[in-house]
């Protein structure tokens, strides 16, 4: 039986969404409010879904403590306060849109998980904009 574990996490970040090689009014044409200079920030919710097989011993899929301790260092101490775009170094070239934020947090706990768990992450920039991603 395969069964999806769920944990809702949250995180508050600051970034800015441009091109370096776009002047200034393409950027704005394109990003229009968040190509501030000045950066802004959301309060990003987070739900991640592993979906995997019962453990016919614990009757566990994954001990919540253990994905609970992987969104904690991959993501919340990794993001959480950060300028996204200065201080994560991820987004040192690429554009920390929802989409791409979503992309990372895959990447990066798809390699703290046993492969065979199926990851999805959703993430919420705000309570009605949100992305999904579930590799490839
Ligand atoms: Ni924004």
């Amino acid at each position: 039986m395969r069964v999806t574990v769920s944990r809702k996490a949250h995180f508050n970040a600051a970034h800015r969404l441009y091109r370096k090689d776009w002047d200034f009014e393409k950027n704005q044409e394109i990003f229009g409010k968040c190509n501030n200079p000045n950066f802004h920030g959301h309060n990003y919710e987070l739900i991640v879904n592993v979906t995997g097989e019962i453990d016919k011993e614990t009757g566990y899929v994954i001990d919540m403590k253990v994905l609970k301790d992987i969104i904690k260092s991959e993501v919340e101490d990794a993001f959480d306060h950060k300028n996204l775009n200065i201080e994560v170094p991820e987004f040192k070239e690429l554009n920390p849109t929802a989409e791409n934020i979503a992309v990372v947090i895959y990447d990066k706990m798809k390699s703290k998980l046993n492969s065979n768990f199926e990851l999805e992450v959703v993430l919420y920039e705000t309570p009605r904009n949100f992305v999904t991603y579930k590799g490839n």
